[in-house]
């Protein structure tokens, strides 16, 4: 059998582990990114997961490494265009290690690897119209259709910088009062704030929620009502038959998912769909690693 090595680039953390071409990760690794300050850091942190996952694969045949890129990107000629929570602008990704590590590799939006993994293991096998949102440093998107992801001209969805408040916050993409800006963990991060908490990891929220703090409950809930209204603007757009949501926050699920469905009922235009936790495990990993 062949394998593949998966990388999940996020905007903290990078994940990654050997992918065999079922879609189970052998030997999962997560690294935190050292520094955002610039790009040869991260670049660095990805080789060191790199070369972790390779030493554990042996004697494993590689095939090639997947890598799930936070923004977006030249998928033919290798480079990174725009990672609004990353500095990768213009990083030949592909080529860098392609040298280093003498295997092909492939990039793919890190949004687009969870849609892969959910087309082929996931919600995508059963339903014809997924869409895919992933709660975590950015807001992430893919649409499933009868199992293919749709792309448009290359780059679609990229839901989470659409505008939700002409007014609103300053973005990391440049533009203002972006969804992102709201219900990314910067989203419940300044919510947290309103109910008295300082967070530097929305974690630290869920285990005070966890623990049964009211104040932590009712920021889930308004992230919720929150949520719930931005999935209303895609269920207008999408139609689709169910939403998946994965990253991060997507693990408080029980503490937001009321006032998020009852939000989304409350304010889509076409009939609500149902919204489901995904059911994978580095669902990023896997389909950066099925991607190869
Ligand atoms: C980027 C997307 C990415 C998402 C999650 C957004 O800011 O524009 O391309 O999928 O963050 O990392």
């Amino acid at each position: 059998m062949s394998y593949a090595i998966g990388v999940d680039i996020g905007g903290t953390y990078i994940k990654a582990g050997i992918v065999d071409k079922k879609g189970k990760i052998i030997e999962p690794i997560k690294i935190p990114i050292t520094s955002k300050k610039d790009a040869e850091y991260v670049i660095g942190d990805v080789m060191t997961a790199v070369e972790k996952v390779i030493k554990a694969a042996s004697p494993r045949k590689i095939s090639g490494i997947g890598i799930g890129v936070p923004g977006r990107i030249d998928k033919k000629n290798g480079t990174i265009i725009d990672t609004p929570n990353l500095p990768l602008h213009g990083i030949p990704i592909k080529e860098i290690l392609q040298r280093k590590f003498k295997k092909k590799v492939v990039i793919e939006n890190d949004a687009n690897c969870f849609g892969i993994a959910e087309a082929k293991l996931g919600f995508g096998r059963k339903n014809d119209y997924v869409l895919c949102i992933t709660l975590g440093t950015g807001i992430g998107s893919a649409f499933i259709i009868k199992g293919k992801l749709y792309k448009g001209k290359g780059d679609a969805p990229e839901l989470g910088h659409t505008t939700i408040n002409f007014k609103g916050h300053e973005c990391h993409c440049g533009n203002y009062g972006c969804v992102e800006e709201y219900i990314s963990s910067r989203g419940l991060v300044k919510i947290a704030r309103d109910y008295g908490f300082k967070l530097s990891d929305t974690l630290d929220l869920f285990i005070e929620a966890e623990r049964g703090n009211l104040r932590a409950i009712k920021a889930f809930e308004e992230y919720g009502t929150m949520l719930g209204m931005a999935l209303s603007n895609f269920v207008n757009t999408f139609d689709p038959e169910m939403i998946v949501l994965g990253g991060q926050i997507s693990g408080a699920w029980r503490f937001f998912n009321k006032t998020m469905v009852r939000e989304l009922n409350k304010k889509s235009f076409v009939p609500a769909c149902k919204v489901a936790k995904t059911e994978l495990k580095d669902a990023g990993v896997i389909g950066a690693g099925l991607g190869v």
